[in-house]
């Protein structure tokens, strides 16, 4: 059956691409004479692939210069890459690869290149020069994903060191260095607002963003493969030094973007954790007095909870099936990104987390007996709510009365 097809495809349908002024290469067919385009699917074109021949790869090839939608030029190139025939792929892929076609083609010949590469060293030059052409992240994702798999490594769970409610006294810049590697399974923090409430201060943000960092560099170190860090933050305005100056107001949350990059975490989701209005600050007043346009300045509700994942050369499945199967959460799920949840008051300290969002970040990012950590532990609401479902809690705070009252509600001191 697809022989026959094969024969019906009339050569004079099938060119070169031709070149645009900058050499861009322009796919377009010149005849769709006894081209019958609708036999052409992607299933079709996967069929091709898995029935391994020599008249199929040049069949293919032809193909892959007609105009067919990404789609299905994609599925070509991948079943270029299932064939046997190196030479005429390695001719192929040499050529095209650089060739200006759209990026999701060239993922699939990236691909073919870095399978190709175990037993043959032509395209383990080629991967490179791939790698070295594009400067590509998704491509550089693949290839340490590819060489992870070829490792054949797994996760090794490390010997346990927190065995009990945990506390760190002293800055966590520091007291982290007590932690072994990969020992913690999620971290959850609200780190102290630039210089916006009476525990923190800083000589300047920038100083405040290089504290921030070297925390997140120890979070990275103590965090296991593949594990989530979650970040509470929100903008915060620093107070005028008199009427006329104006106040600077901080978008924290864009640069803890930049520092958990840096710090070798990669984003996942925002989640937006929304409160009633009457709960937050008024900001509105001044324009509701004058109604003047440029004056308006909304009540700011919400918050931004910052899902971000470290960075690893595998799957999320992967740390997944390191758990029972069984292990499953209840049916009862938050289906979007914004949280609705009411802020807490606390006459001891000036920005505690409310159970209930500790509760969601733990229930959607940790399994039963792990161990998780909130550098930034203030009031220890986070590890307080761990403790009640069945994690194990580290926490680090510096304020000696907060570690007097930690110590008192069950955390010991390590
Ligand atoms: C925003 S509060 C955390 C409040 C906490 N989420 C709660 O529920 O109570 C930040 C805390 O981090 C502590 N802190 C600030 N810098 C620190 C550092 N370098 N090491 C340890 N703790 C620090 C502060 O003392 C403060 O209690």
């Amino acid at each position: 059956m697809l022989n026959t097809f094969f024969n019906e495809i009339s050569t004079d349908s099938i060119i070169e691409p031709a070149r645009s002024k900058n050499n861009i290469a322009i796919h377009k067919r010149k005849s769709k004479k006894n081209l019958p385009d609708s036999k052409i699917t992607i299933e079709y074109i996967k069929k091709l692939g898995l029935e391994r021949k020599e008249s199929n790869l040049n069949y293919l090839i032809k193909l892959f210069y007609e105009d067919f939608d990404i789609e299905i030029k994609r599925e070509i190139v991948s079943s270029i890459g299932r064939q046997k025939q190196n030479d005429k792929i390695y001719d192929f892929l040499s050529k095209e690869a650089f060739n200006n076609h759209y990026m999701e083609v060239v993922y699939q010949m990236f691909r073919t290149a870095l399978y190709k590469s175990k037993n043959d060293d032509r395209f383990i030059f080629l991967r490179d020069k791939m790698l070295e052409y594009y400067k590509n992240e998704v491509m550089q994702k693949m290839f340490e994903y590819y060489e992870f798999k070829q490792e054949r490594k797994t996760i090794k769970p490390e010997p346990k060191q927190i065995i009990k409610p945990s506390l760190l006294i002293g800055d966590n810049r520091i007291t982290l260095g007590k932690i072994k590697d990969k020992q913690i399974q999620l971290i959850f923090t609200s780190p102290p607002y630039y210089n916006a409430r009476i525990y923190s201060d800083y000589k300047s943000y920038q100083d405040y963003l290089n504290s921030m960092f070297e925390t997140l560099k120890q979070c990275h170190r103590i965090l296991e493969d593949g594990r989530f860090i979650i970040i509470n933050v929100s903008p915060v305005i620093t107070k005028r030094a008199g009427r006329e100056f104006e106040s600077i107001r901080y978008p924290i949350h864009f640069d803890f973007h930049k520092i958990l990059q840096e710090a070798g975490f990669y984003f996942i989701d925002e989640i937006i954790w929304i409160k009633s209005e009457y709960s937050v600050p008024n900001r509105i007043a001044g324009y509701l007095q004058t109604k003047k346009p440029l004056s308006y300045k909304p009540n700011c509700i919400t918050e931004s909870i910052m899902v971000y994942r470290k960075n690893s050369p595998f799957l999320l499945d992967k740390n997944i099936k390191a758990y029972n199967k069984n292990l499953k959460n209840d049916e009862q799920i938050d289906s979007t990104n914004c949280w609705h949840i009411s802020p807490k008051s606390d006459k001891n300290h000036p920005a505690v987390f409310p159970e209930e969002l500790c509760q969601k970040v733990l229930k959607y990012y940790s399994f039963e007996n792990d161990i998780v950590c909130d550098p930034f532990a203030g009031s220890g609401t986070f590890g307080k709510v761990a403790i009640k479902m069945n994690r194990m809690p580290l926490l680090c705070e510096q304020n000696k009365e907060y570690c007097e009252k930690l110590k008192k509600s069950g955390f010991y001191e390590i």
